[in-house]
């Protein structure tokens, strides 16, 4: 087994010119029809690459116990079907990881801007983590690490389900990424645009007319 902290993460890479697919094909609740311009990632394919990191987490945590911590409120699904799929393989293999979970809330974004203050609420005992939402500039993540380093825990493993591909990012890269996503402002599957679009399944592109219409 290759050592994880001396080779890159590998991502399921969406280009930067991908279409993606049109809403028609899929189900989108009626209200926001009007407010996207794409399914980027459909349902289905967040779960199948989330089954993957899963597999990888539970090979590479060999048998230590793992303190999941969830960042809410964007990581909440890919947290509960990480989890659904680290326990199906704990209850499938030999060397099974003991598991336990957090929750964590972190706010930094209004309206589709980062407000450079980090806040932080929430979460007891921090000694490993798991289940981020998206890196875009890496900011929340550094500062949310830089808090639980303090508490000195015996490793500490970031998992997210995008990572963007964005001239703002400050080179952090988690543990474990499902996708590398284009610089687009992504809502669905608990991503939200000002606390809406966390109840729509799939992963789609917000247009320019919704960022004004859900401005606050
Ligand atoms: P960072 O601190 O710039 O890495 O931003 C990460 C946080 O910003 C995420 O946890 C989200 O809450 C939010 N965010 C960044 N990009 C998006 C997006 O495309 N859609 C929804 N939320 C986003
Ligand atoms: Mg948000």
């Amino acid at each position: 087994m290759k050592d994880r902290d001396l080779s890159m993460a590998s991502y399921l890479e969406i280009a930067d010119d991908s279409k993606g697919h049109g809403l028609d094909l899929f189900c989108v609740p009626k209200h926001y029809e009007e407010d996207l311009d794409s399914v980027i990632i459909p349902n289905g394919l967040i779960k199948d690459r989330t089954e993957r990191l899963a597999r990888d987490i539970v090979r590479d945590m060999g048998g230590h116990h793992i303190v999941a911590l969830c960042v809410l409120k964007g990581g909440y699904k890919f947290f509960a079907d990480l989890m659904d799929y680290i326990k199906t393989l704990n209850q499938n293999i030999d060397k099974s990881v003991p598991l336990t979970v957090d929750f964590i809330r972190l706010k930094s974004y209004s309206n589709d801007q980062s407000t450079n203050c980090v806040k932080v609420i929430g979460g007891d005992e921090l000694s490993a983590l798991k289940g981020k939402d998206i890196v875009e500039t890496g900011k929340t993540m550094e500062t949310l690490l830089d808090l639980l380093n303090e508490c000195q825990p015996k490793m500490v493993k970031v998992a997210s389900l995008l990572v963007k591909r964005t001239p703002r990012s400050s080179g952090y890269r988690p543990d474990y990424i499902g996708f590398e996503v284009p610089d687009k402002f992504l809502v669905g599957y608990a991503l939200d645009y000002n606390e809406y679009f966390r109840d729509l399944s799939h992963i789609c592109v917000l247009s320019e007319q919704a960022k004004e219409k859900y401005k606050v």
